[in-house]
């Protein structure tokens, strides 16, 4: 089977969706806009071929250059997990007449006004919400659906522009800040905890799926720069207490339609229990998520997608043996890394537990916290006991300190 991956190098997790595919017996063609030498050696050597095209959203130059380069190439499938990219995949299947996921079927996935919508008619529990493109509209929205609330971008990522607002007063605060995005979400406000839902599937089956848990909510990590977030892939994802969020998963994979790939839902747990939609993507998680979920079950879930998109099976035994924590780390102080502090006794007293280490090096300097969730690196941790994982994940918070000057 010859499969397209487009941006098989960028960003970091590619290359290693671009090797499964080529490890499962693809013979995997490549396009993106990186010049073929910047393409990463991973990728590189798995690929059969490659075109370089100027600009990947030039979708009409895309399409119309990729139609040309397929009547000497065949093309059997495409495949994209870069969420930028999801619809121009849509876009080029449809041109070329290849199977997959359609635009109609993307769309949703992109929109997280139109996602919810989807849900409501499914009768999944979606927070209550609005779509508004002015402030009125944002100001009538918030009355109806009542305090506290989220106005966040129909478009969003990595809780960019979310905010999280109290009363009407703090409203008018917040209005002026969102004037640059032209459409925004308004959410009822879900406490509790997030955790994600993340699947592998092939022809509507799941064949292998993660819980994690994030610590602590993401909009509560992404404004404290004191805080080290972490990333907890849970070995017991069958308790009880995550079944209504599974459950719900598997409705909304179902009501989307989604039958083939990696999707990453997030949702809430309420104090009460009750599982809420959060949103989802038909793509991995970022930020070292997937690796969490090799480390937690020794498996190799980059090949693992790669066989079930091409192959519709899942061969590597699943066995949960750990949860794996990620600890992201952010210095102290502007300008280089100076001084990295606590990570020998850390590695001393948790020895084999801690399975990575990946920090900036004294010298380079220090990364914006705001743009980036790996900030100045991470440490992972695993442990067959959630409470012992959660011990470490917390100390590598607290002890471990990188400071800038
Ligand atoms: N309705 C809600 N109730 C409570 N918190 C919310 C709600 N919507 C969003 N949030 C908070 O804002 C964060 C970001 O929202 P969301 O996940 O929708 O956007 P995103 O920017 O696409 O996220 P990501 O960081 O996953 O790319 C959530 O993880 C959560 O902490
Ligand atoms: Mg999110």
């Amino acid at each position: 089977m010859n499969v397209l991956m487009i941006s098989p190098g960028f960003p970091a997790e590619m290359p290693y969706f671009t090797r499964g595919l080529a490890e499962v017996g693809a013979r995997v063609l490549g396009v993106g806009d990186q010049p073929p030498p910047l393409v990463p050696e991973i990728a590189r050597r798995a690929l059969s071929d490659y075109l370089q095209v100027r600009n990947l959203w030039d979708e009409e130059a895309v399409i119309a250059e990729l139609k040309r380069w397929s009547k000497r190439q065949r093309i059997d499938r495409i495949e994209c997990l870069w969420e930028p990219g999801m619809l121009l995949a849509a876009r080029l299947r449809e041109a070329l007449g290849l199977p997959g996921m359609t635009v109609e079927e993307t769309l949703p996935l992109r929109d997280k006004e139109r996602m919810k919508q989807v849900l409501d008619r499914a009768g999944i529990r979606t927070p209550r919400h609005a779509r508004a493109t002015t402030a009125g509209q944002v100001r009538a929205a918030a009355e109806r659906i009542g305090y506290p609330l989220i106005v966040k971008p129909i478009a969003g990522a990595g809780s960019a522009d979310t905010y999280r607002v109290d009363d009407a007063a703090h409203l008018e605060r917040v209005l002026p800040r969102l004037r640059h995005v032209p459409e925004v979400s308004v959410e009822e406000f879900i406490d509790g905890e997030e955790y994600t839902f993340d699947t592998i599937c092939a022809g509507g089956e799941v064949f292998y799926y993660n819980v994690s848990w994030y610590r602590p909510r993401p909009l509560i990590a992404r404004s404290e720069e004191w805080i080290s977030p972490q990333t907890v892939a849970l070995r017991r994802v069958d308790q009880p207490e995550l079944a209504g969020g599974r459950a719900m998963g598997l409705a909304v994979l179902k009501a989307l339609g989604f039958r083939t790939g990696f999707s990453h839902m997030e949702w809430f747990r309420k104090p009460d229990g009750e599982a809420v939609f959060g949103e989802i993507g038909g793509r991995p998680p970022g930020a070292r998520s997937v690796d969490i979920m090799n480390y937690a079950c020794d498996l190799d879930v980059y090949r693992g997608w790669a066989e079930a998109v091409v192959h519709r099976r899942f061969s590597q035994p699943i066995e949960r043996k750990y949860n794996a924590a990620v600890i992201f780390k952010r210095a102290q102080g502007q300008g280089r890394i100076r001084r990295i502090a606590g990570l020998g006794k850390l590695l001393a007293d948790f020895g084999p537990h801690v399975v990575c280490v990946d920090l900036a090096p004294v010298g380079a300097p220090r990364r914006d916290w705001r743009q980036t969730l790996i900030s100045d690196g991470y440490l992972i941790v695993r442990h067959p006991e959630l409470r012992a994982t959660l011990e470490m994940a917390d100390r590598v918070g607290t002890d471990l300190q990188l400071f800038a000057g």
